[in-house]
């Protein structure tokens, strides 16, 4: 017999077997498929249009812009809330606030001792010093943390995705002082958008949305015995700090610019003019077991 209803069809996708496979894998699965039969009968999605979208989807994994989409359809804000959410419901104390990795870090960024300069000479737009320390819940400095930070140039692109920057141009990782103290260098990054004339901006032309993203910078902190921190600080005034594309930023992020500040003391991270400085600590919860301190981003986490 070859002749199904589409319940019988969806019964037959979700039940054959000839092997046990992976259980969740199979319940995943099996979930996505029925609610997509549902969603093409309920749709009425014509053939057009589902070819038109598998192409998009083809498309879309041959330009590397899946992060992209993840962000800007609200996925990568649901993981945090959802952990967020079991913090709260295991009575886990809370740290510095969380906030999406993105899909545009990359391992392996220059280490620097307590200090660190991000960006390089000649220097552009206003020139940035942040600064603060690693604590855990109970306020005690983490000396030896590792602060992972990166941030657009310019022009809003990424270092690695961007064939015009040098290697690691705007990373650096600061393992943080006795103190736990951290800080670097850099200038004011500027917010972005996503690119033009791609599988992503198509969407997001259909859809009727922006692709903006507000002035922000990344960051991965990790410590022994730490839960991994990954988070973003945001940069006050941008037009799209409470219209972020990506669902992004967070009260507690958006952090404070002192304009003015006098270059003594900074005079070792060639700071010898007024410059903006930045004051933020970040708060690690403790780790329950080590997975959790393992500082690796997220696509690293998944495949190790
Ligand atoms: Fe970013």
């Amino acid at each position: 017999m070859a002749e199904y209803t589409q319940q019988q069809l969806l019964d037959l996708v979700n039940s054959s077997q000839v092997n046990p496979g992976d259980e969740r894998v199979r319940q995943i699965t099996q979930r996505i498929v029925s609610d997509l039969f549902r969603a093409i009968d309920d749709l009425d999605i014509k053939p057009d249009e589902f070819w038109a979208g598998v192409d998009w989807l083809a498309r879309l994994g041959a330009s590397g812009q899946l992060g992209l989409i993840t962000a800007g359809l609200g996925f990568d804000r649901l993981i945090d809330i959802r952990e967020e959410e079991a913090d709260v419901a295991a009575g886990r104390a809370a740290g510095t606030p969380r906030a999406i990795e993105g899909p545009l870090y990359i391992a392996g960024a220059p280490l620097s001792d307590g200090q660190a300069r991000l960006d390089e000479d000649p220097a552009q737009g206003t020139v940035l010093v942040m600064e603060g320390q690693v604590r855990d819940v109970d306020g005690k400095p983490v000396a030896g943390a590792l602060v992972d930070v990166w941030h657009a140039n310019e022009l809003g692109r990424y270092s690695h995705f961007d064939p015009d920057q040098e290697d690691y141009h705007l990373r650096r990782k600061i393992r943080t002082d006795a103190q736990g103290r951290y800080r670097f260098r850099s200038f004011i990054p500027p917010g972005y958008a996503i690119p033009p004339n791609s599988p992503t901006s198509e969407l997001f032309e259909a859809l009727g949305r922006h692709g903006n993203r507000p002035a922000h910078i990344h960051f991965l902190v990790a410590a022994e015995g730490l839960r991994t921190l990954t988070t973003q600080v945001n940069i006050p005034g941008d037009t799209f700090l409470d219209d972020d594309f990506a669902f992004a930023t967070r009260d507690g992020l958006v952090v404070e610019l002192q304009p003015d500040t006098p270059p003594a003391g900074y005079e070792s991270l060639g700071v010898d003019a007024p410059f903006t400085r930045v004051c933020f600590d970040f708060v690690l919860q403790p780790a329950l077991d080590a997975d959790e301190a393992r500082p690796q981003a997220r696509m690293d986490r998944a495949t190790a």
